[in-house]
């Protein structure tokens, strides 16, 4: 396979970023008055503006030949027409199947999974409603007050991201509550409060051979039946969501009370998907239906925009830009929405579990930087937290800052504080500030020479860090379904150009090889003497500890 490296556009992008590293933005901004325009999109579901970045017209024109010559518009067909972009899997990827609002239909093995689709989302629609309105009841013909989601990854942070972004937006007619730590210690908080005859658990695991999550869901058989005395109470309180029938029948499940996954769904591209339901509980079906029309908005802006007026792909080309030819090595995700926060967990899963690779579709080694880490937190917080590193250390952080215009829940002063932060700090962080501008500053406040000369190289702020920004008019389940689909297609172009397979992730088996091993040594309370001596010395220290 050819390299990336050989292609004229990534050439040029080499020699390019050793001019544009001697660039200032503040620079780059006086000199275009209109930059703001030139690097910006204005789109239904938010605005993207993309100009607080080392980047010019060249910049960009250069990336979007990459684009080209990585054939995108061809591969994004690829995706969405079913064929088997997860090579090593050998597998159709397909979520966006499961937001087709348009209802058009998509073949796969000559079978029309529209169909299949609808029939799941009409199973979901009736199970919810029965849930909400009180006419699904316990063993004791009590109606369900609490769900439970057990699940992990893909099987939980989706829809636990969407349910505390969406919040306001929910009649409280049922509590959802979320399990993914093994660690007995979140079940067991989860639970304390709870009457088991009015909890219903929904088991998530895509493979149903999670270890995590068959623990926590025998955990909770044993509650539910240790109060009900009758393992029939099981099929009144379990349901489960998996691609994998036989094991949750196996385990326990009622076949009724399980909701189909497909092998085409990635983990953490499942939210969409029946993985959803605690969404649709939480909130009611209407709005699940209206997170999936946001996000087939954005689907089809993805799939009909030209490359240059493309939200997800600048995004992609941005970030292979900061880090692939500038050497970032980690990107900051900054939501200044308070429905947001989780947002950066969420992401964690789906950029690095996707993209953080290092062979290509053909197995060969990758010489260039993949992806960068991603982390981080509420904005605000992230203010009186870790900014600092952000504006003064010598690692540079690409950050994406996403707010909203209208807060969901206003309160009279506090959102015009929350966002002036927003825009101060992206601005700050783009201009900076000189040696010369804070000794002048210090000097009109009448400091004495000796103290300047002392705190100015403190003071200086070099800026020239680059940020996008998301402006959404507001969270609502159509805008979050939108926001979610720009980041899984930015991810999806950032696969393709740095030729790693996105949807697979055998990066996460080996650790749990190992654990199985150990932990039957665990239980057994004997040793493998043939680990290295950390890890003998780190399992040999537990077990005599151990009470
Ligand atoms: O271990 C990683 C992973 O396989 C993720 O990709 C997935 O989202 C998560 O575990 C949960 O998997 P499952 O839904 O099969 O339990």
């Amino acid at each position: 396979m050819t390299s990336r490296t050989s292609l004229a556009s990534w050439q040029k992008l080499t020699a390019h970023a050793q001019e544009m590293k001697k660039a200032h933005m503040s620079e780059l901004f006086s000199e275009n008055s209109k930059r703001f325009n030139d690097f910006s999109l204005n789109l239904p579901p938010f605005l993207l503006d993309y100009s607080k970045n080392l980047i010019n017209q060249q910049t960009m024109e250069l990336l979007f030949d990459l684009a080209k010559e990585c054939e995108i518009e061809a591969w994004r067909e690829k995706m969405f027409s079913g064929a088997r972009i997860n090579k090593t899997e050998d597998r159709a990827v397909l979520h966006t199947a499961l937001r087709n609002r348009s209802l058009t239909p998509i073949m796969l093995d000559s079978k029309n999974i529209t169909d299949d689709i609808q029939q799941a989302l009409n199973q979901m629609k009736e199970f919810s409603e029965k849930v909400r309105q009180g006419r699904w009841k316990g063993y004791s013909g009590k109606r369900i007050t609490d769900v439970v989601n057990i699940g992990v990854g893909g099987s939980n942070l989706g829809p636990q991201m969407v349910t505390e972004a969406l919040k306001q937006y929910s009649d409280n007619s049922v509590n959802v509550h979320y399990v993914s730590n093994v660690d007995g210690t979140q079940i067991a908080n989860v639970l304390r409060p709870l009457n088991p005859e009015k909890v219903l658990f929904i088991v998530s695991s895509k493979t149903f051979t999670t270890t995590e999550t068959m623990t926590n869901a025998n955990t909770a058989m044993k509650w539910l039946v240790a109060s009900s005395f009758d393992s029939s109470a099981i099929a009144k309180h379990f349901v489960a969501v998996s691609a994998n029938k036989k094991n949750a029948i196996n385990f326990g499940i009622a076949k009724e009370n399980i909701f189909d996954m497909w092998d085409w769904v990635g983990g953490r591209f499942s939210l969409w998907s029946a993985i959803g339901l605690p969404i649709a509980i939480d909130l009611g079906f209407e709005r699940f239906i209206e997170l999936l029309e946001g996000a087939h908005e954005l689907d089809n802006h993805f799939k009909d925009a030209p490359l240059e007026q493309n939200a997800p792909v600048i995004l992609a080309l941005l970030s292979i830009w900061n880090c692939t030819f500038l050497g970032a090595q980690s990107q900051a995700i900054l939501p200044y929405d308070q429905s947001l926060h989780m947002l950066s967990a969420y992401l964690q899963q789906a950029e690095m579990e996707s993209n953080g690779k290092s062979v290509t579709w053909d197995g060969e080694e990758i010489s260039y930087p993949t992806v960068p880490s991603i982390w981080g937190e509420l904005g605000i917080n992230g203010q009186h937290a870790f900014y600092q590193y952000l504006h003064q250390s010598n690692n540079i952080v690409p950050a994406d800052f996403i707010g909203s215009v209208e807060s969901v829940t206003p309160v009279q002063g506090h959102h015009e504080t929350l966002m002036a932060n927003f825009f101060a700090q992206t601005q700050a962080l783009m201009q900076g500030v000189n040696e010369e501008q804070v000794r002048a500053d210090l000097a009109a406040k009448g400091r004495t020479k000796d103290y300047i000369d002392k705190v100015a190289p403190h003071k200086v702020h070099k800026g020239n860090r680059p940020t996008n920004t998301i402006l959404l008019n507001q969270i609502s389940p159509r805008s979050l379904g939108s926001l979610i689909a720009l980041y899984e297609h930015k991810i999806f172009v950032q696969g393709i150009v740095l030729q790693v397979c996105s949807f697979d992730q055998w990066g996460v088996e080996l650790g749990k090889g190992l654990a199985n091993k150990i932990q039957k040594e665990l239980t057994k309370n004997t040793i493998n003497t043939e680990h290295d001596s950390s890890t003998l010395g780190l399992i040999t220290f537990y077990q005599t500890k151990i009470k």
